[in-house]
């Protein structure tokens, strides 16, 4: 097995942070009382991190009141400019159900634990940050017994992915309710697809591909001025692997589970490669184009492409092939699906077998509807070990392609390389997870020279 030496965690942090995790598990051994049984309790809401999807996820939220009332009562952002956008479109929209006074908007590192102060046990927190708060989040809303909703990816690295699944038992001890926003999943023609699959329409699995190629994104820098270095990475997370996972994470994790869900299985391994060809001055970390296959358990692989250069050809879309036939997953990215089976490999209109029928609901309000039920109903729903795994495995074709080296999944998954230990106690002052050079660049990765670390 490829061996992979990543230390940065101090040993005090490992264990300060250890000792809160256990505190946590050991506390939820005492259950919760069920509450929200009825459709007319009102679930409140509490929203951290106001930026587009954050306000859109509120969105969602506030829709599912036809299942019983639902507010959103506090708000936490640390951006004043996002949380006075995102204030001013749910006000706008939902006047009634909207119930933030300015003395419920929360601006500081530490808004988190007030916005999740203003719930009871049984209400909802949203999780819409950059992924790399979601361990120190999710610890507070179990601390106090809320459900969640928190968005995908919710790990970028091994550290933190075990400390989700320690916090996935937590969550069950004491019954609480748990997203994950990987919306694909709630989607009502991927799962019947998934149903067909099982069936045998297309027959035995043995290739499936994932596309996502666009124009330049993630290209950033440098640092303004008059903004901290750590404000700076938390801003631009989609340019910096501790805050964000990059581009890879960000973007592909949709495709890395959909995929992986048709297959039934997840990935034990990834080869990957990429390189950085048009970016520039630009400071970020990422790679413009990704090339990742991924085995899984009996030998099956998906290739996934990933490109953001302008000019070439665009893509957003996943297939399954089988021995008898093949199927589309996602068509154009994730909403619609239009999924559809195939006989044979050529996907053409004459070889349909199947097509989900359209116009379809968007999984982004589904994933939502089906959460509010399972609190107002009290039915077991915990997302959070999955939401792990496909982080996880995201992950590990993003190393396999940073380093150049075939990535196992329990080395992704033992690794001790933690890219942002003590999050929980960082903010505007800290010194930043990661230190940008003498050149005002932060390091990038170098497959084959770097081959124990992405950077
Ligand atoms: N499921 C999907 O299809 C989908 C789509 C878009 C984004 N997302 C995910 O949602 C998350 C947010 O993405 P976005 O596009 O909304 O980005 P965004 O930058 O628009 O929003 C993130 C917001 O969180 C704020 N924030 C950062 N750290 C914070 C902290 N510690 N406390 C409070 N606020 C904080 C930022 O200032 C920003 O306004 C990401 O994890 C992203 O992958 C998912």
């Amino acid at each position: 097995m490829n061996h992979i030496p990543l230390v940065r965690t101090s040993r005090r942090e490992f264990l300060r942070t250890t000792a809160r995790i256990a505190a946590v598990t050991a506390a939820a051994s005492s259950s919760l009382p069920f509450v929200h049984a009825a459709g007319s309790d009102l679930i409140q809401v509490a929203l951290i991190g106001c930026g587009g999807r954050g306000t859109g996820a509120a969105d969602n939220a506030l829709s599912t009141v036809r299942q019983g009332p639902i507010k959103l009562v506090a708000m936490a952002e640390v951006f004043d400019e996002k949380l006075k956008r995102s204030v001013e479109g749910l006000s706008r929209k939902f006047p009634d159900q909207f119930d933030v006074p300015p003395d419920r908007r929360f601006t500081g590192w530490d808004g988190y634990k007030k916005a999740m102060d203003c719930l009871k046990p049984g209400d909802v927190a949203i999780f819409a940050t950059p992924p790399a708060f979601r361990w120190v989040h999710l610890t507070y809303a179990i601390e106090k017994g809320l459900n969640v909703f928190m968005e995908k990816p919710v790990t970028v690295d091994g550290p933190t992915t075990r400390r989700m699944f320690e916090l996935a038992d937590a969550a069950d001890k004491k019954n609480l309710k748990v997203g994950v926003g990987l919306m694909v999943r709630h989607c009502r023609g991927r799962q019947e697809l998934w149903k067909r699959i099982r069936e045998g329409e297309i027959g035995d699995i043995v290739l499936m591909r994932g596309y996502r190629t666009g124009g330049q994104a993630a290209n950033t820098g440098p640092k303004p001025a008059n903004m901290s270095e750590f404000r700076f990475q938390v801003q631009r997370f989609h340019s910096f692997l501790w805050s964000g996972g990059g581009l890879f994470s960000d973007y592909n994790i949709h495709q890395v589970d959909e995929l992986s869900w048709m297959k039934d299985a997840w990935p034990v391994s990834a080869h990957g490669t990429g390189g950085r060809h048009f970016r520039g001055n630009s400071v970020d970390q990422n790679f413009d184009s990704y090339s990742v296959e991924y085995t899984y358990p009996d030998g099956t692989k998906m290739f996934f492409i990933g490109r953001h250069m302008n000019g070439c050809h665009e893509e957003f879309a996943s297939y399954v092939h089988g021995t008898k036939g093949a199927a589309i997953v996602s068509t154009a990215a994730h909403t619609p699906g239009r999924v559809r089976t195939f006989k044979g490999h050529n996907l053409t209109r004459a070889n349909m077998l199947w097509a989900f029928p359209q116009p379809e609901p968007s999984p982004y309000q589904l994933e939502w509807d089906d959460l509010i039920a399972a609190i107002r109903g009290n039915q077991p729903y915990n997302e959070i070990k999955r939401g792990a795994i496909a982080s996880l495995v995201t992950s590990m074709g993003r190393m396999a392609a940073h380093t150049g080296q075939i990535i196992q999944y329990e080395d992704m998954l033992n690794s001790d390389h933690e890219y942002a230990p003590g999050l929980d106690q960082l903010g505007e002052d800290s010194p930043a997870p990661l230190q940008a050079g003498p050149d005002g660049k932060y390091p990038v990765p170098t497959p084959g020279q770097t081959k124990g670390r992405e950077f």
